[in-house]
């Protein structure tokens, strides 16, 4: 397969799987029995892939990039929310190298020109944290709900690159930005908000109260979404679906 030589940036180990359930599962249950950080489990395809809100992640096999990551983060915990925009800047920065230019649209997923081009699901353990990434690579075409808002590299570029150059890309960038958590989250931030997919846009998105809907007019100190409504300007710190309106 195309992962037998696959080179990765030093640090990581590769696993590759044919088939698997989820390799957000997988890097769990390794986490689980002791594996260190650094261990990068890819799958060529999923039959259980996850996306957030419970939604499944599908994407046909050899057209799409999906694994997963394992880190150990040293940082205390509260601050481990802010591995989702250090996944997205990664992702972003690693698919530039490919010719395009990507933008984060808070709080995870990747965009290239209005449309989504990849997600990531974070997910913690008590010792452990799984960053999970599905990428569109050589779709060249989507089923028709996702016709509009979805994208690929093949498509933006318009000969898709291999996978494991993608993958060795955005690994590359994943540790840069994991370091930045803490003491350096500046600059984290100021690098998201460069690329921000949602800033200056109408967006309508459900959060704990309920569904606000407002104008995004940036990230706030603390990495969330800040919206203007008609009662003032809203920090929103988890939100479910966040969607741009016309
Ligand atoms: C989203 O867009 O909601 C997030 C999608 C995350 C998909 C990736 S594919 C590799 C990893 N394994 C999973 O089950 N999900 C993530």
């Amino acid at each position: 397969s195309v992962w037998d030589h696959a080179e990765l940036p030093a640090g990581y180990r590769l696993d590759f799987r044919e088939v698997t359930g989820s390799t957000n599962d997988d890097i769990r249950a390794a986490a689980q029995t002791g594996a260190r950080a650094g261990l990068v489990i890819v799958a060529e395809r999923q039959e259980a892939g996850r996306g957030r809100r419970g939604a499944a992640w599908v994407c046909p096999p050899g057209e799409g990039l999906a694994f997963s990551v394992l880190l150990r983060p040293s940082e205390p915990k509260a601050l481990w929310p802010r591995l989702s925009l250090a996944a997205g800047l990664a992702v972003a920065e690693g698919l530039d190298r490919h010719g395009v230019s990507a933008e984060v649209k808070w709080p995870n997923d990747v965009w290239i020109g209005g449309k989504k081009i990849a997600g990531i699901l974070v997910e913690a353990g008590d010792d452990f944290v799984v960053v999970g990434i599905g990428i569109n690579v050589g779709v060249t075409a989507f089923p028709d709900a996702l016709e509009s808002s979805a994208t690929s590299l093949a498509l933006e570029c318009g000969e898709a690159p291999g996978l494991p150059p993608v993958l060795a890309s955005i690994l590359e960038r994943l540790p840069v930005w994991q370091s930045k958590i803490g003491k350096d989250f500046d600059e984290l931030l100021r690098n998201f908000r460069e690329r921000c997919a949602l800033t200056g846009k109408t967006v309508r998105l459900t959060c704990a109260d309920g569904i606000v809907t407002g104008n995004a007019v940036g990230i706030g100190d603390g990495g969330e979404l800040l919206i203007r409504t008609a009662d003032g300007v809203r920090r929103i710190v988890q939100a479910e679906e966040v969607r741009v309106v016309e």
